[in-house]
């Protein structure tokens, strides 16, 4: 392993060792299995889930591992090294949504989340659980922590509960998946009260090891897209700028609101509906708006048109070049139009561009989080180290660096 890359991901077997030893000190029995899901990377496709369009995530190595036994009442018990805090009053039926007399802390909104969405959805009634949380996915990254905690619990009560949804991590059943994929949603939407689209749930429960996921929002339709970077000399590099990044504090509601706005005034259900760039300029006066828009329908574009070239063969040469536009472009919209990206998020994406990447952009919701950078396989430690010093000249906090390979969806670890 290359040593600049400091945060490696877990085994299976390590995540799986942690989260039991956890389960057996805090609640002196054995658990009866270990589930886990990854975190994601989106390269490309940024904030235009929830406007219908199509997004490329892979599955990271990085993943949640939750330790689990049901129990014979309706109480749930959590415990987590990572928050330093126990949660032992979660009663089925008395949670409730987020601002209600029901509502569930912080982070154990995501886990509980999961089982008052599945009863919501006609699952029901599930037996409660004691769990027991370790996690390798970076919080607070931009890389999906909170999906991957929801989709371990999906795919843990589902296998507990007999729902049948799931299938294996190595025989996924995609339908069943879907179903899935809505409860861990509606967790973090109504439970934990950020109000994302579906990206992040069907990255962690719908990617293949190998594969990036071509998802197209207007139905949740997906195409496995075979994503190895290594054999064409590339590699994904991952750098979590530690900017502080939540997608429950305005900001991520406030873009939402702007483009539903939009779709509005622009007479449709969602702006992946927009087909004419220019006349929708025309039929928007606000130029907040104008802006909005212009990056979700330039983004749904470039999407289309990545996706596109990894169908037409290796990324390289020519496909390599307007790939790297793709991810620089994307970039630039969502800093200049959109107004999701920071100091932090510009700073590793000039220093990677300037180190030789193959285009540079950051990932998921922004305000912070992570940013990533398509390079050549003998330049990644030159490239960390390019934007390890442009941060320390910036007066920043160190980055952290993760290698990104296409990794296996959430499923049973033991
Ligand atoms: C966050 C959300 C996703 C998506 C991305 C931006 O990760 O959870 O639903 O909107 O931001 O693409």
């Amino acid at each position: 392993m290359n040593p600049i890359i400091q945060a490696r991901a877990a085994t299976g077997d390590e995540g799986a060792s942690e989260a039991s030893r956890l389960f057996e000190t805090a609640f002196s029995h054995s658990p009866e299995g270990v589930w886990s899901a990854p975190g994601r990377v989106n390269v490309i496709g940024e904030h235009v889930d929830y406007n219908g369009g199509p997004c490329l995530p892979i599955a990271l190595p990085h993943r949640a591992f939750l330790a689990v036994k049901a129990r014979d009442d309706r109480r749930i018990r959590l415990v987590s090294p990572q928050t330093a805090e126990r949660v032992d009053e979660i009663d089925l039926d008395a949670m409730g949504p987020k601002g209600t007399a029901g509502e569930v802390p912080h982070w154990a909104a995501y886990i509980a989340g999961v089982a008052w969405a599945l009863e919501r959805d006609g699952r029901g009634p599930l037996r409660g659980f004691d769990a027991a949380l370790w996690s390798c996915v970076p919080r607070g990254g931009g890389l999906s922590s909170s999906a991957a905690l929801e989709c371990s619990t999906a795919v843990a009560l589902d296998e507990l509960n007999g729902l049948g949804l799931a299938g294996t991590a190595e025989d996924p059943d995609d339908e069943g998946r879907r179903i899935l994929v809505e409860a861990a949603r509606r967790a973090e939407n109504e439970i934990a009260g950020a109000n994302t689209g579906g990206l992040d749930q069907t990255a962690s429960l719908r990617c293949r090891a190998g594969h990036a996921l071509a998802l197209d929002c207007r139905d949740m339709s997906t195409r496995q897209i075979p994503f190895d970077m290594g054999a064409v000399g590339l590699e994904l590099l991952v750098v979590d700028t530690r900017a502080s990044h939540s997608l429950a504090d305005g900001q991520y509601g406030r873009r939402r609101a702007d483009c539903e706005e939009a779709a509005r005034i622009l007479g449709v259900r969602e702006l992946v509906e927009v087909d004419d760039l220019d006349a929708a300029m025309t039929a928007l006066d606000d130029p907040r708006l104008r802006s909005r828009v212009r990056h979700v329908v330039s983004e749904i574009a470039r999407t289309r048109a990545f996706i596109d070239l990894m169908g037409a063969g290796p990324l390289e040469g020519s496909r390599l070049d307007a790939a790297a536009l793709l991810l620089d472009d994307s970039h630039d919209s969502l800093r200049d139009d959109y107004e999701v990206s920071c100091r932090e998020l510009d700073v590793v994406v000039g220093a990677a561009r300037a180190a030789g990447a193959h285009g540079a952009r950051m990932t998921g919701g922004g305000f912070g989080g992570s940013a990533i950078a398509l390079v050549d396989s003998d330049r990644l430690e030159a490239t960390a180290r390019a934007i390890r010093d442009a941060f320390a000249s910036e007066g920043l906090d160190e980055p952290r660096f993760l290698s990104a390979v296409a990794s296996g969806p959430a499923g049973r670890t033991r």
